[in-house]
């Protein structure tokens, strides 16, 4: 393939999308195609921005005619979609956004391409899972569209959706809109949805780079409800390892589930934080317990989710490369050398540097 697009490629997966098919596909065009939100941050991509494989084109999803611009300009072979609004709250306080970026913003991305693919009489479009694939639009999506789960039991490829919050049902539509472009027009995709990940250039407002921005500056760490809430973690790069694989080696019109097998209490994996920042910082064992402030709870707040993750382990050989412990203690250790990152993007200068870049 000569040119991929990558949506979101500024946010926190997509940058090491990016960074992981800049640097394996050296013959192809990188094309990270972001809106640059709240959320995007160029700064994610300082190394490889200047790589002759990569370019940024700011565009939004929502608008068709800027899509339609970047499509024209480019033909992609392939579009890899993390763009999106991600943050559960957010969704619970503006759900609007969310249906425009995940619904309405896919939709419009998957009628380019169809347009430029599956009607155009150039590209054989590998509708059926043993044709040579030319072109294929990738969907990077979330387990939190099969709902939650009580006590015991995993998700797999075949739990039925059970979306129960705006975030996981404007996901969930947009899965659903994928695959239905899939049968109806014989567009070529795959699908993957993965645990919660964690790692470098996760924004803080997410639970574990919160919490670990809340212990450098001693502040309140809030924990929802009773922090007996699961979640499953996998670090980013293991997610977009995964990613990479599926791409190039998933039959036409596969799902895989990404996961870890690490599930953690909230409250334990905040506790497990605030050991390993302590430790580092050489603060005295359980010094930022203190900072831990139950507050009230999140509306509709999903028990709990586990990913059973071993199809894509049977089928493609895929497994996490780093243990829990290792992929933490890294992502503490990028956050303390990067502290200029985390102070631009809480007082909102990051937003400058793509000024800087590009204007
Ligand atoms: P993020 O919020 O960090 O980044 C989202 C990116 O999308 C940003 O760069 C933003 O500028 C861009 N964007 C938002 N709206 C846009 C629009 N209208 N047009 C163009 N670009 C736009 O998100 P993330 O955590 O990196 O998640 C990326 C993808 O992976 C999402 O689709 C999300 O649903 C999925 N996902 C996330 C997780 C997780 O734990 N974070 C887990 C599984 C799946
Ligand atoms: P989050 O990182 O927002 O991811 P998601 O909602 O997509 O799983 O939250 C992870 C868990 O942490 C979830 O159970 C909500 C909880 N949480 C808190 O207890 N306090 C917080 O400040 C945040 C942001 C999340």
């Amino acid at each position: 393939m000569k040119n991929i697009i990558i949506t979101g490629g500024a946010g926190f997966i997509g940058s090491h999308v990016v960074r992981e098919f800049v640097k394996k596909l050296p013959e192809t065009t990188i094309i990270n195609l972001d809106a640059l939100t709240y959320a995007g941050n160029l700064e994610n991509l300082k190394d490889i921005e200047s790589e002759p494989n990569y370019v940024f084109e700011k565009a939004d999803i929502t608008k068709p005619e800027e899509l339609r611009k970047v499509f024209e300009k480019y033909h992609p072979d392939a579009v890899v979609h993390l763009a999106a609004e991600s943050h559960v709250d957010r969704s619970i306080t503006d759900p609007n956004a969310f249906i425009n970026t995940n619904v309405i913003g896919t939709a419009n991305l998957l009628n380019l391409c169809r347009e430029f693919w599956t009607l155009n009489p150039d590209h054989t479009h590998g509708r059926f899972p043993d044709e040579p694939r030319k072109n294929l639009f990738y969907h990077v999506s979330t387990d939190e569209v099969y709902g939650a789960l009580g006590a015991t039991g995993f998700f797999t490829e075949e739990t039925p959706y059970d979306p129960q919050s705006p975030y996981s049902a404007s996901k969930a539509s947009s899965d659903h809109f994928v695959r239905a472009y899939g049968n109806t027009y014989g567009l070529p995709f795959v699908v993957s949805n993965c645990s919660n990940n964690y790692g470098p250039n996760h924004f803080p407002e997410k639970l574990i780079p919160l919490c670990i921005h809340n212990i450098l500056e001693e502040k309140p760490l809030p924990i929802y409800g009773d922090g007996k809430y699961t979640r499953d973690w996998l670090f980013v790069i293991d997610h977009a390892r995964a990613i990479f694989q599926i791409f190039h080696e998933a039959r036409t019109g596969e799902t895989y589930n990404i996961g870890g097998w690490n599930e953690w209490q909230n409250i334990d994996l905040v506790k497990e934080l605030i050991r390993q920042v302590d430790e580092k910082t050489g603060k005295p064992s359980g010094y930022s317990e203190k900072l831990i402030t139950f507050v009230k709870d999140r509306p509709g707040h999903d028990k709990r989710y586990a990913i059973d993750a071993s199809k894509l382990n049977r089928d493609l050989g895929w497994k996490p490369s780093v243990t829990f412990e290792e992929g933490l203690s890294r992502t503490i250790d990028w956050f303390l050398e990067n502290k200029e990152w985390l102070d631009n993007v809480t007082s909102g200068a990051y937003q400058d540097y793509y000024r800087k870049q590009y204007h």
